[in-house]
């Protein structure tokens, strides 16, 4: 199978902190990954697993954003080690982000434009603008922006702004988005709204997209595919079907499916607490 992005036998360790005590280096010093073999599925994949265990770090492996300390990844059929200088090179990292486009937890975005300037920008800029713009309409209703146009982006809420970055990264048309829990401030029901959207999206075949999420219900629901990342250190990768079973979430998460779900309820009843009072 030819997968748009592929690991083979990756190890990864986090570099020190010059400050690091003796104990915090020897945790630090530990590999997140080793000798890990994986490709990540075409579609929309949900990345799923407990607290900690690496879910940014692998999308950020898999979009050239952080490089492997031995093994291979390979994005689109180029060697991610090819965007090794994306830090420093402009204009390599203009070629990595039309390759493969990030959404960073917590991100954001500061400019005086109003919102819809900013989006007509970015439509303007795409990789695909014949793409952007027959999406423009549709998504902005996804998204439920319409009403928002006319905003600055620092008037924005929390929950705006999130669903404003997707709406943007998608018109920005990588075939390759990664979304680091891209809704974790939007209410449910608009979560929810969005993903269908984007769903859709992957289900043509013209976008492959990634995003870690807390609420293993939006994964069951959207997801195509899933990679779970397991307690133990185990990763795997599959149709959402099949890895997101009772068995498979308790040894993923090791906890009793009781507590894994009543944790996720809690979890949804303090987005939806948040969600409400920043919109
Ligand atoms: N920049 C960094 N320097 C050192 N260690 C880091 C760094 N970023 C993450 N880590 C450590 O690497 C491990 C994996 O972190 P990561 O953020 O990838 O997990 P995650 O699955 O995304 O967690 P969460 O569910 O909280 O988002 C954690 O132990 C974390 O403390
Ligand atoms: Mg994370």
């Amino acid at each position: 199978m030819n997968y748009p992005i592929l690991l083979e036998n990756v190890d990864f360790t986090y570099p020190l902190a010059e400050d690091d005590g003796e104990e915090e280096a020897r945790e630090a010093a530990k590999p997140l990954f080793s000798g890990l073999s994986l490709g990540l599925p075409r579609g929309f994949t949900f990345m799923v697993g407990p607290n900690g265990i690496g879910k940014s770090t692998l999308m950020l492996l898999a979009s050239a954003r952080l490089f492997p300390g031995a093994g291979r990844i390979t994005i689109l059929e180029r060697p991610s080690t090819d965007f090794l200088d994306a830090a420093v090179d402009p204009d390599l990292e203009e070629e990595r982000n039309r390759r493969v486009s990030f959404v960073y937890q917590n991100m954001e975005f500061e400019t005086e434009f109003p919102l819809g300037d900013v989006l007509e920008l970015v439509a303007a800029n795409s990789v695909d603008p014949a793409g952007a713009a027959r999406r423009y309409a549709d998504l902005l209703d996804a998204a439920d922006l319409r009403e928002r146009l006319g905003a600055r982006m620092q008037e924005l809420s929390k929950g705006e702004m999130q669903r404003a970055i997707v709406v943007m990264s998608v018109l920005y048309g990588s075939p390759i988005l990664m979304m680091d829990e891209p809704v974790f401030a939007v209410e449910a029901h608009r979560a929810e709204q969005l993903f269908a959207y984007l769903r859709e999206l992957c289900r043509d075949g013209s976008h492959t997209m990634y995003a870690s999420v807390h609420d293993v219900e939006l994964a069951r629901k959207f997801g195509d595919s899933v990679v779970l990342m397991h307690s133990d250190g185990a990763v795997e990768a599959g149709p959402a079907e099949e890895l997101l079973t009772r068995e498979s979430l308790e040894t993923a998460f090791r906890a009793p499916w009781d507590t894994l779900y009543r944790r996720q309820a809690l979890y949804r009843e303090f987005l939806n607490k948040t969600a409400l009072t920043e919109d």
